[in-house]
């Protein structure tokens, strides 16, 4: 059976390089020009890489499924020989270093998560304290410190294109020089929970398997104390919005990413439709990061009016050892709007009056922006829209806990998908 499905994925693949190879070749009849040759190798050079990669991807993804029906302990061996490298962005702030104390602190083991530090901006009192750490981390410096040239409009906002600058060369790095399948994401401002390894390896498996999500995040948008299950660290769910703030990314997600890779606010621009084509990522009930950092790009007023708040997990789950096949869009999506939609409608008032005599979750809904937005804010959670996604929404679903129970901010029944007026 599997290897039918093998034979048939090989020949798809011969399909699809005969085709783009006869094309390659009547466009090379026509036009016998150098540069376009060139272009045709390159193509061509592409297409096999790709190829490869994806069989290689396929067969890993096969002894990860096959192992997990042979037994639980095999699969748990089978992840012990996954690397999976963390990339720290730093600049110009010392305080890297509580980040890679932390780091370092909770990896259970140097060789499977080795630690490599990209350093933008060249500060030379960062680069000693990233350099104290010796062998316990791997220091690279992003060499092109040239001015990027900005509109005058957009001056203030310089700091954002050297950020994408920086992203786009480590990225690159990291998958392409040092060749890693899979890597996390941190920036120097993030403080790291107990299990934010033993979370990102137990979701790895998800990632390969399931197209529809592209990134595992440790963040909730919406993870202040009052608004998060603290009984229950071990919950996780898909949201349609990218949270970013610690995250994982494939390299064929970063194959597809890296030639489009944009100047600046590379974030929002991973946000648009385009980039995302309708692919969430899994989130946790409470954030595996907590930002420290005060002095940013994106200055401090946002820190102190909400980042602050969130809550940090501190108890260790043993995601490694437990089945989260639930993730998988198949199941969750039908039993995640089923929930929903089996959760009584209450009022927010009632809600915020604690006036409901009956236990379990219940549904708020709204219609318009203004209706999403107005409820959001009553209840502490963040109202904004990146792209008409509101955060940590999943089909149109912004689920929080709040006085006890679990509450589902959801659209009417006739609900048609985000839209993009809605910012
Ligand atoms: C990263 O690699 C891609 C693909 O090879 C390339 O198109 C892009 O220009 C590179 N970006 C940087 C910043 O080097």
């Amino acid at each position: 059976m599997r290897l039918k499905r093998s034979s048939l994925i090989v020949a798809i693949c011969l399909v699809i390089w005969g085709t783009l190879t006869y094309y390659a070749l009547i466009r090379r009849l026509e036009e016998p020009s150098a540069v376009l040759e060139l272009e045709i190798g390159r193509l061509e050079a592409g297409i096999n890489e790709q190829m490869a990669q994806n069989k290689e991807m396929i067969g890993k993804v096969q002894g990860i499924l096959s192992r997990k029906k042979i037994g639980e302990s095999e699969r748990q061996n089978s992840l012990k020989n996954v690397v999976i490298p963390v990339l720290v962005f730093a600049c110009n702030r010392v305080s890297v270093s509580r980040c890679l104390d932390k780091l370092i602190q909770y990896r259970p083991n140097p060789d499977q998560f080795p630690i490599i530090v990209s350093q933008d901006c060249n500060h030379a009192p960062t680069s000693d304290i990233i350099e104290s750490y010796g062998s316990q981390v791997t220091l690279i410096k992003q060499p092109d410190q040239s001015e990027i040239p900005v509109k005058p409009a957009e001056k203030k906002f310089k700091g954002y294109f050297k950020i994408a600058r920086h992203y786009g060369w480590a990225l690159n790095q990291t998958f392409f020089n040092f060749n890693f399948d899979v890597a996390i994401i941190v920036e120097d401002d993030l403080e790291v929970s107990p299990d934010f390894f033993e979370y990102f390896m137990a979701t790895y498996p998800l990632l390969l398997q399931d197209d529809s999500l592209w990134c595992i995040s440790a963040w909730n948008d919406n993870g202040k104390d009052g608004l998060v299950n603290s009984g229950q660290p071990e919950l996780l769910y898909r949201t349609d919005f990218f949270p970013g703030l610690g995250w994982m990314l494939t390299k064929s997600v970063w194959m597809e990413l890296s030639t489009k890779w944009p100047k600046a606010y590379w974030d929002d621009w991973i946000r648009q439709p385009i980039q995302r084509k309708d692919r969430a990522c899994i989130r946790p009930e409470i954030s595996r990061t907590k930002t420290f950092g005060k002095i940013g790009v994106s200055n401090g007023m946002y820190f102190d009016k909400h980042l602050k708040f969130i809550k940090l997990n501190d108890k260790f789950v043993p995601f490694t050892k437990m089945d989260l096949s639930y993730l998988l869009k198949e199941t969750y999506d039908k039993d995640f709007l089923r929930t929903v939609n089996q959760s009584p409608v209450e009022t927010f008032e009632n809600l915020k009056l604690g006036d409901i005599d009956r236990d379990g979750p219940v549904r708020i809904v709204y219609h318009t922006k203004d209706g999403f937005k107005s409820n959001a804010k009553g209840m502490g959670l963040m109202d904004d829209f990146r792209a008409g996604v509101p955060r940590m929404a999943y089909r149109g679903v912004v689920t929080f806990y709040y006085k006890k129970r679990t509450v589902f901010l959801a659209p009417g029944w006739n609900w048609k998908g985000y839209d993009l007026s809605w910012t």
